[in-house]
């Protein structure tokens, strides 16, 4: 279809895992074999492993990203960290609205726009994640479910901010499973992702988004997932623990 009029791009989530010296290892392995990518390779660390990504990745095509900011650009918030704070150190992406974020630590939709809000202020590239809950999908809310998500987190979101936003389809119930959807089941909720988009935006930038699929996606199955004509790639999490495979899912999803 349109596949051509947008990057694939496959982000690494590392979640809380990797000390320093482990992330600095990771990415000297990573680095080589990724290096003709035909697509965007994104990591996105822990806080603590910015610095070090930042310097690790300097001189290749392996971006680094954050997995999360606070809405606020500074202030009496302890333990957080702020979008400038992580633009100035040269971080380019931010995951927001991670189902963990959601599930664990009480965020909403309507702190997911408020975040997002500050990221694209703050000139970050937002990595934006949704999906639903096993319940949901056995009770056939899915779209709904999703395209609410979509559309409270893109709330005051312009069109010319939109190029700096990727959407992650995400079902909670395949994240770190093992389960993932099938890719009928993917294609079919990005393809709504996008029809949503285009009620908002209009075609061109729906045609034109990023709406990756992630969720047990691993060295296996990411060829079949990412050459589904709505599905621009994946975000990673267990597998791109691993320099191998994240590279294979990164080979996938170039061809
Ligand atoms: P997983 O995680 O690949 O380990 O299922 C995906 C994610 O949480 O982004």
């Amino acid at each position: 279809m349109n596949k051509a009029l947008r990057k694939a791009v496959i982000a690494g989530n590392w979640k809380m895992n990797k000390n320093r010296a482990e992330a600095k290892a990771l990415i000297a392995e990573m680095t080589p074999l990724v290096k003709d990518a035909g697509c965007e390779a994104v990591i996105c660390v822990p806080y603590t492993n910015l610095e070090t990504a930042l310097e690790a990745t300097r001189g290749t095509n392996i971006h680094v990203g954050a997995e999360n900011c606070h809405w606020a650009a500074s202030g009496a918030f302890t333990g957080e960290i702020s979008a400038p704070m992580l633009a100035e150190m040269g971080v380019e992406y931010v995951i927001i609205g991670h189902s963990e974020r959601r599930q664990y630590f009480g965020e909403t939709d309507a702190t997911v726009n408020k975040r997002m809000r500050a990221a694209l202020d703050a000139g970050l590239r937002v990595i934006l994640c949704v999906g639903e809950l096993l319940d949901q999908r056995e009770s056939g809310i899915t779209q709904e479910i999703v395209s609410m998500q979509t559309k409270v987190a893109l709330g005051g979101v312009t069109e010319e901010e939109l190029k700096r936003v990727i959407i992650a389809y995400e079902p909670v119930w395949a994240i770190g499973t093992g389960k993932t959807a099938t890719a009928e089941q993917a294609n079919e909720v990005n393809h709504g992702i996008r029809t949503v988009v285009e009620e908002l935006y209009g075609k061109k930038a729906a045609d034109g988004l990023t709406i990756q699929y992630g969720g047990s996606m691993n060295a296996a199955n990411a060829e079949e997932l990412t050459a589904q004509p709505d599905v621009d790639g994946g975000l990673i999490g267990g597998a791109s623990l691993k320099a191998p495979d994240f590279a294979a899912i990164v080979r996938a999803a170039s061809r």
